[in-house]
């Protein structure tokens, strides 16, 4: 089953070069973000650039079942009018976050301590999840959880009354577990403490200061210390959503491995707590150039122009780049399978909770196709033999994954034979205009007939 629907079975087959211009939608973890703390701020939030994927639309509706006003003013703009820090009110329906981890994680946080109680559902990869890492911490703040067995959901969450401040040392490389203690510290009195032990996307920190929050961050070679100030108004912003780097992932790696491809990807954000993939891919000997650098919303950006490479060799991921990459290892997989050598990524263990287990997926799809991959708990390994070996012809499951559909959609570009996927439906949570963009820039990719 697709996550809202149907399947959605798709063929991809050897693609012509691939030229053009990819213009890939908003951030997801930003998009999310702009709604959410919208919503705890008191007034009229503009975002612009939005993305409009299943995942940030079911965060924009939670909004509105906790009080907020969420108006899609069309062309990508959006108002929220927010309720303020401690102002959301109690839903009266179930909150169905999809197939989002990070839309369901945070509005956690950000419920957990106001005096109200929330229950929360979603399609059967969400439900599959750990919830206990984000419940954990909120328990601290006086917040009770009530789910099944194994911390998973759907369960109900009661805000606590009268929360405490926490110090709260993250024990997994989590940007959503860190995210849901700050957004849960906004309506504790005192100083909220989160440490960090390997830095993680900044967003939550960087938007909350840019809302008008007191937070201040300590980094030392240990540690990143985040404290914030409890119960601050937040000012409403007006907020121009950045192109995707996850997103740009997709165009960029295809025009890698399909031969004669050069295409420009515009406007991507290139924060150091995003950009892993792009620096393993130069490291590899990818034809992948910064253009126009420069700097936007206080953010580094370039438009990334990638051209077929065909003399990219398979490296050591270095396990300490895994935050800054940590979506992007199934489609680093996929061009990894046409590198000479080995691609060994260690320090990964955190792919087996995602919308999948991705190390899992990505290995059985491409030994389907015809790719040698080991693993371990926490590394595996792609053996490429260079540009043409990959036979292709599998069926691959894609688990409700959207990257996983998207990372064999981008292999089958450049196999000898088409490759399948059981389920493209999930790749409209994160990138909608998927299908539409890589067609327009030569990708012969098609829905079959059921
Ligand atoms: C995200 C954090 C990451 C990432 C996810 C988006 C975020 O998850 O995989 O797609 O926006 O905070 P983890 O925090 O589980 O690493």
């Amino acid at each position: 089953m697709s996550s809202h629907g149907d399947p959605i079975p798709m063929t991809s087959s050897k693609s012509g070069p691939l030229s053009g211009t990819a213009n890939v939608p908003g951030d997801k973890s930003i998009s999310h973000r702009s709604l959410i703390l919208g919503a705890l701020s008191v007034g009229e939030t503009r975002v612009s650039g939005l993305l409009e994927g299943q995942d940030v639309l079911d965060t924009g509706r939670a909004m509105q079942a906790f009080g907020a006003d969420v108006i899609n003013n069309g062309n990508g703009d959006w108002s929220v009018h927010g309720v303020g820090v401690g102002g959301f009110a109690e839903p009266d329906q179930v909150i169905d976050c999809g197939n989002s981890g990070t839309g369901v994680r945070l509005i956690m946080g950000a419920m957990a301590t106001s005096p109200i109680s929330a229950t929360f559902t979603g399609d059967a990869s969400l439900n599959g999840r750990p919830m206990g890492r984000i419940t954990d911490p909120l328990a601290l703040f006086g917040t009770q959880a009530c789910g099944r067995q194994g911390g998973q959901l759907p369960m109900t969450l009661i805000g606590a009354a009268d929360p405490v401040p926490v110090r709260y040392t993250v024990p997994m490389p989590s940007a959503q577990v860190k995210s849901a203690v700050l957004l849960a510290g906004l309506n504790a009195p005192g100083e909220t403490v989160v440490i960090e032990k390997e830095a993680t996307r900044d967003h939550t920190e960087r938007m909350l200061a840019g809302f008008g929050a007191k937070l201040s961050i300590e980094t030392s070679d240990e540690d990143r210390i985040i404290t914030l100030t409890g119960q601050p108004e937040l000012t409403p912003q007006t907020i121009v959503v950045p192109r995707d780097p996850s997103s740009a992932a997709f165009p960029v790696c295809a025009a890698l491995i399909v031969e004669g491809s050069d295409v420009l990807v515009p406007n991507i954000g290139l924060n150091p707590t995003r950009a892993g993939l792009f620096t393993t891919l130069r490291e590899m000997g990818a034809n992948l150039t910064y253009e126009n650098e420069r700097e936007e919303g206080g953010e580094p950006v370039a438009d990334l122009r990638a051209k077929f490479s065909p003399d990219m060799q398979g490296i050591d991921v270095p396990p300490d780049r895994a935050a800054s990459m940590i979506d992007e290892y199934p489609i680093l997989s996929v061009v990894a399978s046409f590198a000479r050598g080995k691609t060994y990524m260690a320090g990964v263990k955190e792919l087996r909770v995602k919308e999948s287990d991705r190390i899992d997926a990505m290995a059985v799809g491409l030994r389907a196709n015809g790719v040698k991959v080991d693993e371990t708990e926490d590394s595996w390994t792609v053996h490429g033999e260079g540009p043409g070996s990959v036979a292709g012809g599998g069926t691959c499951a894609t688990h409700l994954d959207h990257r996983i559909a998207m990372s064999f959609m981008c292999l089958g570009m450049a196999t000898a034979k088409p490759v399948k996927i059981d389920d493209g439906g999930a790749i409209a949570t994160s990138f909608p205009i998927f299908e539409g963009l890589m067609s327009e820039l030569g990708a012969a990719i098609r829905r079959d007939n059921r």
